[in-house]
């Protein structure tokens, strides 16, 4: 199909430019970090390590641009014409490019695919400088002294992973009574257990209530139970989820449908106005990189009569911290709470050699399946390159 692509600003969306790609490339250096300091177990002696931040800044932003550049490359080789601009779709088959000069794009189908923003919580302070989101945790002056974080999501607890290893102090605040939520139990207390070790302080079923200047810090006041304490931290991040964008894309003036601010689709990943499909963050289905490419090529197959509905797709998720977490089907947890009848194996990863070199002896997996027929329903890991092997369980 002759393919018209109009972005805003960079190729490549949140995760390359400022998601997954940035934050692993920071993970990256501070892990590598704080195992050499702390090397002694395996004969290192690293104390005299020292972290140049304009230079890690500078390889974030080089591995960013040259995957930008990729994308660019890939566009170019395969025919499709950007437009920079802001979108707008003006009914079915019409897009209105507002950039350096406006034009009207007409097409078969259209494709909506505007991802989402960090969620933002009002509270006394939320403008104050050095209340940040993870854009802005993305390109901090210096690695922060102390850390409050908002939210103990995926992006909360791999900045505060990332932060510690660079020796932060950090404190997690999550308003629920336990961090991750959607995250296997058992694998979040085993991740509990290592990164309070490494430091870092979680306070759940706690409440932000304000944020003050204090004397060349901020203080935040937190509600945890009965009892309100104060948190003097050099910054404070918000990560308390991010929700779908479609803000001056035209689409309810389009009739689009939306639902509790995201695009409605069906399995096809169409809107109920025919020939217009929404992928990625925007419909909230998955907010993954990983699955939005694959809702891509599905709207696409389905737009150009190619193949069949690809259904409900198996996705794994990881988070990218040490130990690294990873994850595909049913949690434990969720297939009590729905009854699913279900046997479990569990591998403690002290048991297995690589792991024990790579010092994951606390890792584990642990495998769950259907009671009657044993087909693999749940499959959960932590531990040292897991991220890698979660490959292997989601085909299974
Ligand atoms: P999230 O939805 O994962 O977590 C938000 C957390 O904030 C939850 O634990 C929630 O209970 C808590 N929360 C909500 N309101 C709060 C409040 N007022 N005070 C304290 N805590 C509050 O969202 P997050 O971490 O912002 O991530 C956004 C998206 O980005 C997610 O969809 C995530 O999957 C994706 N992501 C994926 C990564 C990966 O695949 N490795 C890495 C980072 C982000």
């Amino acid at each position: 199909a002759e393919t018209h692509l109009v972005e805003k600003e960079n190729l490549g969306g949140t995760c390359l430019n400022v998601g997954c790609i940035p934050t692993k490339a920071l993970l990256h250096t501070a892990e590598l970090y704080h195992a050499v300091r702390n090397g002694e177990r395996i004969g290192l002696k690293g104390e005299s390590v020292t972290i140049d931040w304009q230079a890690l800044m500078n390889r974030k932003q080089s591995v960013v641009r040259r995957l930008v550049g990729g994308v660019g490359g890939l566009l170019k080789a395969n025919g499709v014409t950007v437009h920079k601009g802001t979108g707008e779709l003006a009914g079915p088959g019409s897009v209105k490019v507002h950039g350096a000069e406006e034009e009207v794009l007409t097409a078969d189908v259209v494709v909506v695919s505007t991802g989402s923003v960090p969620v933002k919580l009002n509270f006394p302070g939320a403008d104050l400088p050095g209340v940040i989101d993870s854009t802005g945790a993305l390109s901090l002056p210096k690695p922060p002294e102390s850390m409050v974080i908002v939210g103990g999501g995926v992006i909360g607890i791999e900045f505060a992973a990332l932060c510690a290893a660079l020796g932060s102090k950090v404190t997690v605040v999550e308003l629920l009574p336990e961090i991750l939520p959607g995250i296997d139990s058992e694998i979040v207390l085993a991740l509990k257990k290592n990164l309070s070790k490494e430091g870092i302080v979680f306070l759940n079923g706690a409440k932000l209530e304000s944020v003050n200047q204090a004397a060349g810090a901020l203080a935040a006041k937190v509600q945890v139970g009965a009892e309100t304490r104060e948190i003097v931290a050099e910054i404070v991040l918000v990560a308390v989820g991010r929700r779908a964008f479609t803000d001056g894309a035209g689409l309810e003036a389009s009739g689009v449908k939306l639902e509790r601010g995201k695009v409605a689709v069906d399995e096809n990943y169409q809107t109920n106005v025919p020939g217009v499909y929404a992928i990625g963050d925007c419909n909230g289905i998955t907010m993954l990189a990983h699955a939005a490419s694959h809702q891509g090529i599905a709207a696409v197959e389905h737009a150009l009569g190619h193949g069949g509905t690809h259904g409900q797709p198996i996705v794994p998720a990881c988070i990218y911290i040490r130990p690294e977490v990873a994850a595909v089907g049913i949690t434990e947890d969720k297939a009590k709470e729905q009854g699913i009848a279900y046997r479990k194996g569990v591998f403690p990863l002290a048991g297995n050699g690589k792991a024990m070199i790579d010092e994951g002896e606390s890792g584990f997996i642990k495998i769950l399946a259907g009671a009657q027929y044993g087909e693999i329903i749940g499959v959960h890991m932590v531990g040292p390159r897991v991220t890698e092997m979660i490959g292997e369980a989601t085909l299974a």
